[in-house]
């Protein structure tokens, strides 16, 4: 067999979870053995150790680990007390916890609009959402920008709007954590930030988990009582009505290890990005990152004029190239949302995006021999 032919018949997977493994092998294994030994399962010392960590990668003053991203969400707006009468704004073109979380508060979310480059929600959308919610007689709380596929939402018009209306500002950084705008780096930008640990993130573990950052004391406190049942300065004394979100300690050791080879995996998945926005420039509508701003790409998505879809992604997959469509239904057509308010002026951009937008393979392992095929197979399928 040539050397082409061997190229060719490598399966590409779409994240590839098991390469970072190979390179972490031992450096895991030992985190976990560490474990295993100290038996401290629950908020062992890793647990501390890695929030310490990851406050100052981001520069935030507090993290809080915790369970997952959903729980990270959910615990901000417990600990802020939102509730029924309430509207939280949040962009129709995101994954459901986003608003699952909100509608368990008791609250309504509000769909608002996104921007057709940076997939993220519209200022001007998110605005007519305020409206939109005064006018169903509902205090508008709280705002919920999604930093989508790894970029940075726009920060520092949400902020204002946020300002301007007597709201708070929680950042869903599920996507995102590691990427930055020109407020700072995610974490240290919003009144609250929430990330997820989930195996195909940028920065995963080997589970479910997640952490929530702020600047805020009094938040942080709280946060930390409502990750264990709301627990107070006694143990059996509960403060608040609260949940069970902490996260394992076998998780924090994996990601300590993890949270040291992060950067350099992000420059990698820039470089990724770099040479698939080159080779694709001219055939479909490629991912725009302001000048201000890094992503970690969390995923590579191009779009693609109506009903080209289909036969790309049909095309890749006969040739070994996996493809995945985030998302094929924004919120508002998603059965358990259908009911919830959309902004004033509706979702034409989040609607558009939902019929025409395609995910490549992206990781930090992807060689330029696999990026190639990619590109050159993404080129012959949209020129047929
Ligand atoms: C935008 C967004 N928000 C929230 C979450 C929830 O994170 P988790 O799966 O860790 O609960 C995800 C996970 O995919 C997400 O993509």
């Amino acid at each position: 067999m040539n050397q082409h032919a061997r190229l060719q018949d490598r399966a590409i997977p779409f994240i590839d979870v098991a390469a970072q493994r190979r390179r972490l092998g031992r450096a895991i294994d030992d985190a976990v053995a560490r474990v295993l030994a100290h038996c401290q399962f629950i908020h062992g010392p890793e647990v501390r150790a890695l929030e310490a960590e990851l406050a100052a990668f981001c520069g935030a003053k507090h993290a809080i680990a915790c369970s997952s991203g959903t729980d990270a969400l959910r615990l901000v707006l417990m600990a802020w007390g939102i509730g029924p009468g309430d509207a939280v704004i949040c962009p129709a073109f995101t994954f459901c916890a986003t608003a699952e979380v909100v509608v368990l508060a008791g609250a309504v979310p509000i769909m608002a609009d996104v921007d057709a480059r940076t997939f993220n929600i519209d200022p001007a959308s998110c605005e007519r959402a305020v409206v939109t919610a005064k006018r169903l007689g509902l205090t508008p709380r709280v705002v919920i920008p999604v930093d989508l596929f790894g970029l940075p939402a726009d920060h520092q018009a949400i902020a204002a709007i946020a300002r301007a209306n007597g709201m708070r500002v929680l950042d869903d950084a599920a996507q995102a954590f590691g990427a930055s705008c020109n407020a700072g780096k995610l974490g240290a930008v919003a009144d609250a930030t929430a990330t997820s640990f989930f195996p195909a993130k940028p920065l995963g573990c080997y589970g479910d988990g997640g952490a929530i950052f702020t600047d805020n004391d009094a938040l942080a406190a709280r946060l930390k009582s409502l990750r264990v049942h709301g627990e107070g300065a006694d143990k059996y004394d509960a403060a608040h009505i609260g949940l069970t979100a902490r996260l394992d300690t076998i998780q924090a050791a994996i990601l300590l290890e993890k949270l040291k080879i992060f950067p350099e995996e992000i420059d990698a998945r820039n470089r990724v990005a770099e040479r698939y926005s080159a080779g694709l420039a001219g055939v479909a509508a490629v991912p725009r990152v302001g000048s201000d701003a890094t992503s970690v790409w969390a995923q590579y998505t191009i779009r693609l004029a109506p009903g080209r879809r289909d036969a790309l992604a049909a095309a890749l997959k006969a040739r070994g190239i996996p493809t995945a469509i985030y998302y094929v239904k924004p919120l508002h057509r998603q059965s358990a949302y259908a009911r919830f308010p959309l902004a004033d002026g509706g979702l034409p951009v989040a609607e558009q995006l939902a019929s025409g937008v395609i995910s490549l393979p992206m990781h930090a392992y992807l060689d330029e021999p696999l990026q190639d095929r990619i590109i050159a197979a993404v080129r012959d399928a949209l020129a047929a």
